[in-house]
């Protein structure tokens, strides 16, 4: 943590725009992942990509933006947030590319968005390691995003703290 970082009431701008976008994908995901069929799998497809490049983007601005400090709390809970948040970046960027190595060794013709053609080469190994991949981690991401909004609502309806404030689009924290 920098003095920067301590002096920081809230997230930037760019980092909340992409929390909030990816929060609303994830979510989004998770819904159409558990109830996929044939006509919603190719927009499954499509914004599954679209997740893996914002979460590139993230990753990729987060060494750069200052983040502000944690306010203080038992050591345990600072453990058990960084962990959660490590595991949301690791599990919601592989998450897609498990997803591509399903589909692009899939029997089919797979298309993201209707247009875009995924299918590389059958592989039926590779796709049934892809299909249990991309099943055993939505579950661990909704298991991790539960978690998360809990975490959230517990510093600010318990606590009382800047914890959630920080985060949302106009608050300044
Ligand atoms: C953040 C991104 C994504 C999330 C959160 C997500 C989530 C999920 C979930 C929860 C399931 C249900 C798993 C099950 O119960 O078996 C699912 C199924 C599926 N997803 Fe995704 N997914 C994402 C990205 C992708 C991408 C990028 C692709 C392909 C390009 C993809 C292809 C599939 C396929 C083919 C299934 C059906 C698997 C089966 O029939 O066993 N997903 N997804």
């Amino acid at each position: 943590m920098t003095d920067t970082a301590a002096a920081m009431p809230s997230f930037a701008t760019k980092i909340k725009t992409l929390h909030w976008a990816i929060a609303v994908l994830v979510l989004i995901m998770l819904y159409g992942g558990f109830t996929l069929s044939r006509e919603t799998a190719t927009l499954h497809f499509g914004t599954g990509l679209v997740v893996l490049v914002l979460m590139v983007i993230w990753l990729a601005l987060r060494g750069s933006s200052p983040r502000p400090a944690y306010p203080p709390m038992p050591r345990w809970q600072e453990i058990a947030a960084k962990a959660t948040h490590h595991s949301l970046y690791a599990l919601v960027t592989l998450q897609p590319i498990f997803g591509l190595l399903l589909v692009t060794t899939s029997k089919g013709e797979p298309m993201a968005y209707g247009v875009i053609p995924l299918k590389i080469a059958q592989n039926d190994t590779l796709h049934e390691i892809g299909e249990w991949l991309h099943a055993v981690n939505g579950y661990l991401i909704a298991a991790l995003v539960a978690l998360h909004v809990l975490g959230a609502l517990y510093h600010h309806v318990v606590l009382k703290d800047n914890v959630l404030k920080r985060m949302l689009p106009f608050a300044k924290g």
